[in-house]
């Protein structure tokens, strides 16, 4: 289904990257009752929209007067661009990224409960900077999603909260802005990384600790390139892969991919603390699409999730940009969970595949 009401009219969503025989829908109840939300309850025209995940709180809540829109996802923000299209609306903005300020005050806030629940707590501690006093936030996500720890959260960030009725398995949370910052989030963190402490932002893969399979994939990098080798960290997270790489090879060229802002952020930090000579390009999107190199290695450990849907199509989706963005020569080094059957796709676009090395829940592959 595609058509989805809100208040003030229809609009046609799809999800975005586009995908043959989808079978998830662009939107769900929580933006429905958030968008009823805004209409029955707006104490103004201008509503700041948080965590859209394919535009329909956007697009819905430009119906109602001015949007600002925030997230951590550029995919998010893609999809939303891409449904504005579909829609042909005018006046959508550009987002605003983790660490900008406001350029008005919004009268009033519609937010989706982020998965992460280390983002949750940065961006209430964020609103809490930004938001007028009084404004209201309407917090909303579907039951199965939701955190225990939410409200009280709510509470500690913005000195109140609670959460109202369900509607069709969706709920909604409310507070008001308290108008100051009143606790400070715990973030960034900091993991121990073979060349030292790296800084974590919130929400970004391994927050506590690196991966599991990030550390028997640094065992298996290359020890030398030749000099100006083009490599690529694709999905970098805080870029720990890359930086080693760095360290070992420091003639090469690194491009640090990740779609979310905020993990390009960490790997930013890391970069400037252990490699500040180094020439090292950051591309935020949807892995390379946009990014017009050509490599001679990608590093890949790939997201086995795409935000609540667990799969590989993400990984998929990289694979094939990645035999796109070789040189001739060029590899593609990859990790993967035993039980994921990567080898499979692997072989069918890559001539050769090889096993570089696997332990009881990890595989390494060189795919030229
Ligand atoms: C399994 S984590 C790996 C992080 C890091 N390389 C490591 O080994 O610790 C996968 C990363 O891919 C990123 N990601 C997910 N979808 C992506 C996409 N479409 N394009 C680029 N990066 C993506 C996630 O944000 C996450 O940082």
């Amino acid at each position: 289904m595609t058509v989805f009401e809100h208040p003030w009219g229809t609009l046609v969503l799809h999800r975005w990257p586009r995908r043959r025989r989808e079978t998830l829908q662009a939107w769900d109840n929580a933006d429905r009752y958030l968008l009823d939300t805004l209409k029955a309850r707006a104490k103004g025209a201008t509503s700041l929209v948080v965590n859209d995940q394919q535009g329909a709180l956007a697009l819905g809540a430009m119906h109602h007067g001015p949007v600002q829109r925030s997230g951590d996802s550029f995919v998010a923000d893609l999809a939303c661009r891409k449904n504005r299209e579909v829609n042909q609306l005018d006046g959508l903005p550009e987002p605003l990224w983790p660490f900008d300020t406001l350029p008005a005050p919004p009268d009033q806030v519609l937010m989706r409960v982020p998965k992460s629940l280390a983002l949750l707590e940065w961006q209430l501690q964020w609103l809490s900077e930004q938001l007028p006093v009084g404004a209201p936030v309407w917090l909303a996500g579907m039951d199965k999603h939701l955190p225990r720890q939410l409200v009280p959260m709510m509470q500690q960030y913005l000195g109140n909260g609670r959460a109202e009725l369900g509607w069709k398995k969706a709920r909604l949370f409310s507070a008001e802005a308290p108008g100051e910052r009143l606790a400070v989030a715990p973030y960034p963190t900091e993991v121990e990384g073979p060349m030292g402490p790296l800084t974590v932002h919130a929400g970004v893969f391994a927050q506590q600790q690196l991966d599991i399979g990030a550390r028997f994939f640094l065992a298996h990098l290359p020890d030398s390139l030749p000099a100006g080798a083009r490599v690529a960290d694709l999905g970098c997270g805080n870029g720990v892969i890359g930086l080693a790489l760095l360290q070992a090879c420091p003639d090469s060229q690194l491009v640090f991919c990740d779609e979310s802002w905020l993990a390009l952020q960490s790997a930013r930090d890391n970069v400037a603390r252990y490699c500040p000579e180094s020439a090292s390009e950051f591309h935020l999107g949807d892995g390379l699409v946009g990014c017009d190199e050509r490599f001679d290695l990608i590093l890949l450990n790939p997201p086995f999730h795409d935000g609540y849907v667990v799969g590989d199509h993400v990984a998929r989706r990289l694979f094939r940009q990645s035999k796109q963005a070789l040189n001739a020569g060029g590899e593609l080094r990859v990790i993967g969970n035993r039980h994921l059957s990567y080898h499979k796709l692997l072989g069918k676009l890559f001539g050769k595949v090889e096993v570089l090395g696997s332990n009881q829940k990890f595989v390494v592959w060189r795919c030229s």
